[in-house]
């Protein structure tokens, strides 16, 4: 079943958050001090994901990524692995995390069944690291990256939000580590999403700037045609190394953009951008049967019409999305409880 919204883009990819918690500050995230966290009862249970997961799969879902905030926060995440890998409907089962606690998990995410691992890896340098991140867990990431090759993923993508002035100078040394290690890079335009309250538009860096930058490395670079409705562009350099751009600032993909985004307290977002969401925990607390949960998805998915990056690169004057007190107020809007 493919369920068209008011744009005619299907409903095919989840984007489950088993946790708004992270070990990490980044800058493009997390940049504040103190952070209002989503109260430890409204949580969903695994049973409660999965409910929810199969009335998505029924709806023509076949994608399904776990993110968080950090999603190796969450205890026993391998369980519930276990359980979406045993549903033959989803064809791609994937996870992004920060890589800080992938060494300890990367053998038993496998075993459960998980399909794809994404990492993301902002810098190589330890001091850019601390800076961006607050953090001084450059070497685990790295050897997270290293656990999960060594469990055996072969599909591995590193995500690298891009900063003007931050990391703009290390884009060949991240496409170079990424084909060292059997990777693919894909390099991410700073968005002004909830919680980038440190965004300003002369802190991104263009899709244009990269290729100039890369270009100016490795000399020519061709385009991979696209092959599925993923926001990333591919890059091929002379040597065949492959690596990605997602240009959701100055290149927005919403025409195709088939997602949808479950916090870890069951609030259900049609656009990275929306303001508000669909309770679908009072929905299954309340005792809603899956009859009843499915056909809300329905008329909600029917009535879509977000293009929030869209609206947003057509603003004459771009700030941040959403001021620190707005965020407090309402933590749903920041991209740690959206999924990054
Ligand atoms: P694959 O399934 O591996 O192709 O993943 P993907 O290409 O869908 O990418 P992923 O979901 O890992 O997202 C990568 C990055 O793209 C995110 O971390 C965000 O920075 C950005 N991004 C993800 N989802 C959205 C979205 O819905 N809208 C916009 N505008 N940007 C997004
Ligand atoms: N701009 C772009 N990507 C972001 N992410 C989080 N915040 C931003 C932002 N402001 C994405 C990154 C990161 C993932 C966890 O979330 O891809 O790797
Ligand atoms: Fe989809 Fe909204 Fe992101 Fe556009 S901004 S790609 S509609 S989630």
């Amino acid at each position: 079943m493919t369920l068209p919204d008011r744009f005619g883009r299907p409903l095919r990819n989840l984007r489950l958050s088993v946790t708004d918690r992270c070990n990490l500050r980044c800058q493009y995230c997390m940049p504040e001090e103190e952070y209002v966290w989503l109260p430890k009862s409204n949580v969903l249970t695994f049973e409660e994901m999965l409910r929810l997961v199969d009335v998505f799969v029924s709806l023509g879902v076949d994608k399904v990524r776990l993110t968080g905030g950090e999603p190796l926060l969450r205890a026993d995440l391998p369980v519930l692995v276990q359980m979406l890998a045993q549903r033959p409907a989803i064809a791609d089962l994937a996870l992004t995390t920060n890589g800080v606690l992938l060494r300890d998990h990367a053998v038993a995410l496998r075993q459960a069944g998980l399909h794809r691992v994404t990492v993301s890896l902002d810098t190589l340098d330890a001091s850019t690291f601390q800076l961006l991140s607050r953090r001084n867990d450059l070497a685990r990431v790295l050897d997270g990256i290293a656990a999960a090759r060594e469990a055996g993923f072969t599909e591995i993508k590193l995500d690298s939000v891009v900063i003007a002035g931050v990391n703009d100078q290390e884009l060949p040394a991240l496409v170079s580590f990424a084909q060292s290690v059997g990777a693919e890079v894909r390099f991410i335009e700073y968005m002004d999403v909830g919680g980038a309250t440190h965004w300003r538009m002369d802190r991104v860096v263009s899709r244009a700037r990269m290729l100039a930058l890369l270009g100016a490395h490795f000399g020519a670079i061709g385009e991979v045609a696209r092959t599925s409705s993923a926001p990333a562009e591919q890059f091929v350099l002379a040597d065949g190394t492959k690596f990605g751009i997602i240009s959701s600032v100055t290149a927005p993909f919403c025409a195709s953009c088939d997602r949808a985004r479950l916090t870890a307290d069951g609030m259900w977002f049609t656009c990275l951008y929306a303001k508000d969401g669909t309770d679908l925990r009072a929905l299954l607390r309340g005792g809603a049967s899956d009859e009843v949960v499915r056909q809300k998805l329905l008329e909600v998915w029917a009535g879509r019409v977000d293009r929030g990056a869209e609206e947003r690169a057509a603003m004459p004057l771009r700030a941040p999305l959403a001021a620190v007190g707005s965020l407090r107020q309402n933590p749903h809007l920041e991209m740690h409880t959206r999924g990054g």
